[in-house]
């Protein structure tokens, strides 16, 4: 696909579903050498907002290659059971080995599943996180509906995503690294540089901060809490579930 039909065509849910199927074997060293490290320590943070009380049952919706789920299981005792739902099967291989190489299949399930059709019954999960995935469903609203639906009440959604930073010249900096440098070099990795073309240009194209807490307002969620990482570069938003009266 050329870089003039990326830019003049919107990219299908099934047509990202390819593209994430292609990028799956060198996805994790993509992500490790493209953020320098940092993306790790991104998720460690949906880790961090997790109590250390309790048992907890966690759907990780659009798992990719199983980062969360084993960033959960590794460095939280709390956690009983994490389950991850993708639509690519090629990220959900290279996840699946990756989780026999810690020898956790008996902590952590991976599953074929749409965010927007969660095969999961109602209040189902103590928490359910997603990682640099939302932005990549097409239908945001039913991802979040869905999302809510499989948590219990009192439970909590903890989503993590790329942000812009607010500092100008941070970000005319970090724009040209994301636009300019990453595209080129995740092509060298990957050998797909139009998928990483199309990556970036959902980031400038998604909600963040203010404007995507009112998303979550609108779906039903209460207490919404948003933090910044690294300068702004990414985005942690921890929701709550309601108990109905
Ligand atoms: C950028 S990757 C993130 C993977 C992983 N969460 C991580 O932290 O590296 C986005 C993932 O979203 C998945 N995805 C996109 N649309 C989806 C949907 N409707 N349901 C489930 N997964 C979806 C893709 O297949 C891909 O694995």
């Amino acid at each position: 696909m050329t870089n003039q039909t990326l830019e003049s065509k919107r990219e299908t849910q099934e047509e990202i579903w390819a593209m994430f199927d292609q990028i799956a074997p060198r996805y994790d060293l993509a992500n490790r050498l493209l953020s320098f490290g940092q993306d790790v320590l991104w998720r460690k943070n949906i880790t961090q907002a997790i109590p250390n009380e309790s048992s907890y049952d966690v759907l990780d919706v659009a798992t990719g290659t199983a980062d969360v789920p084993l960033s959960l299981v590794k460095n939280k005792k709390s956690i009983r059971k994490v389950y991850g739902i993708d639509m690519s099967s090629e990220m959900l291989k290279v996840g699946t080995r990756k989780i026999a190489e810690h020898s956790l299949e008996n902590k952590i399930s991976l599953s074929l599943g749409d965010a927007t059709d969660i095969p999961f019954p109602d209040n189902r999960f103590d928490v359910v996180t997603i990682a640099f995935g939302i932005r990549n469903i097409k239908d945001t609203k039913k991802a979040l509906q869905e999302m809510k639906r499989v948590c219990k009440p009192g439970g909590s959604v903890i989503i993590l995503e790329f942000s812009l930073p607010e500092n100008p010249l941070m970000r005319k900096f970090y724009l040209f690294y994301f636009q300019k440098v990453l595209p080129v070099v995740a092509g060298w990795i990957t050998g797909k540089k139009d998928a990483y073309r199309y990556l970036n240009s959902t980031v400038m194209a998604f909600p963040y901060g203010r404007e995507f807490s009112s998303l979550l307002q609108q779906a039903g969620f209460i207490d919404i809490k948003t933090s910044t990482l690294s300068w702004g570069i990414a985005s942690l938003y921890q929701a709550h579930i309601g108990h109905s009266v």
